[in-house]
């Protein structure tokens, strides 16, 4: 499983059209278009998908959360191993739809680490973003969260305020990848976003509630293909 750049990934939130098996096919149709085209797309299904997910797909699977607790007496919390065991390679945290304070961010990313998964810690701001990057995620996805579903793409609408929280990453730490997302929907949303830096796009709805998925993510990913 190759973590290439650019990366597009796909968080299948709580949406009904990315349950079980619905969510399985927009997964099978991720690992065609990134079979076709080269490009990393990461799938992010709910909790409960992600054992049936990971053991029928190659892309790799992140979870959207994990707790930052070790094993033990802890009631209704996930657990990084758990996870890991369940397939995935690693973890959204910290999105605008399920906050942390930065302490919980450290933790969460110190023992995503132990569980060996990959991390990708979401900001909401330029200077958050900066915070994040202190603290050594894998990737870093600034997302506006006023424009988060809008299928308005923080690529085309916020183009200077992508380059300002990409600065202050880069800044902070430049192992750290940077994505955007919020609104992303369309191939030319995706070339915008890496004309302005980042190395990738965090999306939703403009896929997962998609008529047609697949050919959103053929476009994506052609998108990302010819930025190379
Ligand atoms: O995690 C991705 C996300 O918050 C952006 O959502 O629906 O605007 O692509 P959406």
């Amino acid at each position: 499983m190759k973590f290439t750049l650019p990366v597009i990934a796909v968080n299948f939130k709580t949406y009904l059209e990315s349950v079980g098996e619905k969510g399985l096919k927009i997964a099978k149709a991720a690992q065609e278009v990134s079979t076709d085209t080269g490009i990393c797309i990461i799938v992010i299904p709910q909790q409960p998908d992600i054992r049936l997910i990971a053991s029928q797909v190659d892309v790799p699977v992140f979870a959207q959360h994990i707790d930052p607790f070790k094993a033990g007496s802890h009631t209704g919390y996930i657990l990084p191993e758990a996870i890991a065991d369940a397939g995935a390679t690693g973890t959204l945290i910290n999105h605008s739809e399920h906050r942390l304070i930065l302490a919980d961010i450290d933790d969460a990313i110190r023992r995503a680490k132990e569980a060996k998964l990959k991390t990708i810690v979401c900001s909401n701001n330029p200077e958050v973003s900066a915070s994040i990057c202190a603290l050594s995620p894998d990737y870093c996805a600034y997302e506006p969260p006023e424009l988060i579903g809008t299928g308005i793409s923080v690529s085309t609408a916020q183009p200077e305020v992508v380059l300002k929280a990409v600065e202050l990453m880069q800044k902070v730490n430049s192992d750290v990848i940077p994505l955007c997302g919020a609104g992303i929907s369309t191939g030319d949303d995706v070339t915008a976003a890496i004309k302005l830096k980042t190395r990738g796009v965090l999306l939703a709805s403009g896929v997962v509630k998609a008529k047609e998925p697949k050919a959103v993510l053929q476009e994506m990913a052609e998108a990302a293909q010819k930025t190379l």
